[in-house]
Formats: structure tokens, C-alpha cells, sequence
């Protein structure tokens, strides 16, 4: 790491973190080691699994490719930070009812990717929320179970039926 370190304050999740950080380190790290962000996961730390997604100035972002210092000034929202939000709540209960949640490690970063697509789509097509979903790996489900959870959000949200 270099040595010069960047003073920055992000605000996470409604509550201004302030720190001294290296050029180089990511806002991942900042979220999890400075800011207690520990609802974000790190699975590969080079863009691949999507687990550290999170909203970064109103955009899903992988966090693991963003710098901590262009977070300087900026809102970043985790899991924790949009779970009372009532869409939110929905893909958490479905994911639970789908079985699409088995040892958990990627659902922080499926919600938060499901939930910013949803809140932005409001009758998108099961291919559409494949699309929406592949930047985020799962090891354990096989991903139908994941797309059948925020299909059926997606279906009470417009009154579809799911396979219609
Ligand atoms: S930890 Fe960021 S994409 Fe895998
Ligand atoms: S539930 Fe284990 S990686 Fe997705």
C-alpha cells in the first residue's frame, strides 16, 4: 500500500464515516474494515461475484471496483441501510420461501441488485431478471430458486402470473 493516505468522509447508510485512507484501497475494504459495513461480502475482490454490491450515489455498484476515495462525499446504501424498506422485505421473504438461500454468502449483494432492478423495472420478463441478476454468483442454488424469488416479487408488484 502506498503511504500518502486521502482524508474522506462517505456517508454510509444515513451516518457520515470520515477516514484517512489509502490511494489504492477499495471501497469494499472502507465499508467493511472503517465503516462496519460487515453486510457486505467479499467474494473475489476483482468484479467477478457481485456479493459486495451495494448503492453508490443512487447506482448498483461492485464496491470491490470502486476506490474509497471516490466515495469521498458521496451516499453509499448497503443491505442494512435499505432493510426496512418494504420492496426489500418482499425479496427477503420470497428468497426464504424460494429456498433460494442456502449458506447466504451472495444474498446481500442478490437483494440489493433484485431490489435496485425491481424498484426500477415494473413488469420485466423472467430473461430480464436473469440479465439483471448475472453479475451475481451463487455457489449453492443453481440460481433458478434465486430468479423464481424476484419473479414472484416482481409478479405481485404488477398482479402477473409467474410463467405469464
Ligand atoms: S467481491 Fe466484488 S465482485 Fe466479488
Ligand atoms: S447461497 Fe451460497 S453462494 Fe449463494
Amino acid at each position: 500500500m502506498g503511504t500518502n493516505k486521502v482524508s474522506i468522509t462517505v456517508n454510509v447508510n444515513g451516518t457520515n464515516v470520515a477516514a484517512d485512507v489509502y490511494p489504492e484501497e477499495s471501497l469494499l475494504d472502507f465499508l467493511r474494515n472503517r465503516a462496519g459495513a460487515t453486510d457486505v461480502k467479499c467474494g473475489c475482490a476483482k468484479g467477478d461475484c457481485g456479493t459486495c454490491t451495494v448503492i453508490f450515489e443512487g447506482r448498483t455498484v461492485k464496491s470491490c471496483l470502486v476506490l474509497a476515495a471516490q466515495a469521498d462525499n458521496k451516499t453509499v446504501l448497503t443491505l442494512k441501510g435499505i432493510e426496512q424498506d418494504e420492496l426489500t422485505q418482499q425479496l427477503q421473504e420470497s428468497f426464504v420461501v424460494h429456498g433460494a438461500i442456502q449458506c447466504g454468502f451472495c444474498t446481500p449483494g442478490m437483494i440489493v441488485t433484485a431490489r435496485s432492478f425491481l424498484e426500477k423495472h415494473t413488469n420485466p420478463s423472467r430473461m430480464q431478471i436473469k440479465q439483471a441478476m448475472s453479475g451475481n454468483l451463487c455457489r449453492c442454488t443453481g440460481y433458478k430458486k434465486i430468479v423464481d424469488a424476484v419473479e414472484d416479487v416482481a409478479s405481485k408488484k404488477t398482479g402477473k402470473q409467474i410463467g405469464g
